[in-house]
């Protein structure tokens, strides 16, 4: 068997979602217990290097002196992330990340403890009510995961345009297209932006436009879609802590040449609502709040605040959150 043929034997064992190349017998894969040894022997150095190189090859990105590192996607979803020496050292790395084949529904992530299940309705009432959302966290934290989880919500009678650095959503939706970013060649042309693809999303009859990242100046061209009637989108940002959330949509917006003002104004159409995820025990939602302008400042208020043991705590934002998803008063 050749080394692509066993490297694609391991990650297709049962519930692999990590495999790690750091040398010709150092392989490690993640298969949700933290990482494993791989009995794969890849020979030496020189072997390494080609598999890599043919790897980037599937998801046609050169990789070479001129161009050591690639970030790919492959033909099967699968991301690629290889890098050659001398960049690296010693040998060559390669990461490679599995796509779940689908996303876990709303159920699933109740049972798991990562959505308070007294949200579970709300949330449902509020991808219904085309409430745009935000889900932000640290790095790892499952903000990707969540959305795709709640576009598996969205009427199947809708179309959700998908606008993605590298293809990681997985909706379970009927009606799902997707437009990846295209990095420019060596020669700095060709380069397909996440903004220029917000654009063209808006040409596409879309019902739901939604921005796998938001981590840049495209922010402007999300803020300019909601301003156009675009609603219901979704996004995710990254964010250490709930409270960090306004100056890290402040800090794009700077990079984006929006005016302080201007920017909370419109933040708070494109993103109503704040799903800040954290992992602990668990990966699981933390906080919700609402996105508000106070003048040129951009607050959260907190509708509901869950801890690790699975207590909920409503705050002033809940009764309104709840209305939002289109709840009588009354049921909160
Ligand atoms: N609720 C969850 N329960 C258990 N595992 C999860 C959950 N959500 C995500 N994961 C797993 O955690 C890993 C990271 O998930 P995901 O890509 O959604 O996180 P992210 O916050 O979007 O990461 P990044 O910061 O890299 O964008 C994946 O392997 C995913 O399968
Ligand atoms: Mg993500």
């Amino acid at each position: 068997m050749n080394d692509l043929a066993a490297l694609d034997a391991v990650l297709a064992l049962p519930g692999v979602t990590d495999v790690l190349i750091n040398g010709p017998g150092e392989v490690w894969m993640d298969r949700g217990q933290g990482l494993e040894p791989v009995a794969l022997d890849l020979g030496d150095a020189a072997r390494v290097r080609a598999l890599a190189v043919a790897l980037a090859a599937r998801g046609g990105r050169r990789l070479d002196d001129a161009e050591p590192v690639a970030d790919a996607r492959l033909p099967d979803g699968t991301r690629l992330h290889a890098v050659l020496p001398p960049v690296a050292d010693g040998c060559a790395l390669v990461s490679l990340r599995r796509p779940p084949p689908r996303a876990p529904d709303l159920a699933t992530l109740v049972a798991a403890g990562t959505v308070p299940a007294e949200l579970a309705d709300v949330l449902r009432g509020l991808v219904t009510a085309r409430v745009p959302l935000l889900a932000t966290g640290a790095t790892g934290v499952g903000k990707t995961t969540l959305v795709s989880s709640l576009l598996g919500l969205v009427d199947p009678a809708e179309r959700i345009v998908l606008i993605e650095e590298a293809g990681e959503l997985v909706p379970d939706h009927p009606h799902v297209v997707r437009l990846i970013e295209r990095r420019p060649n060596v020669e700095g042309a060709g380069g397909v932006g996440l903004a220029r693809l917000v654009r063209e999303a808006l040409r596409m009859r879309p019902d739901r436009v939604v921005l796998g990242e938001c981590r840049g100046v495209e922010l402007r061209e999300v803020l300019a879609a909601a301003n156009t009637g675009h609603r219901g989108g979704m996004s995710t940002l990254h964010a250490d802590a709930a409270t960090a959330v306004p100056a890290r949509l402040g800090a794009l917006g700077a990079m984006a040449g929006i005016p302080p003002r201007r920017l909370a104004e419109d933040v708070v159409h494109a993103f109503q609502v704040v799903l800040h995820l954290v992992r602990d025990e668990r990966r699981r939602i933390a906080q919700v709040g609402r996105l508000e302008a106070q003048g040129a400042r951009l607050v959260v208020r907190v509708a509901l605040e869950a801890d690790a043991s699975g207590g909920c705590a409503y705050g002033p934002a809940w009764r309104g959150l709840v209305e939002l998803a289109g709840f009588a008063r009354e049921a909160a």
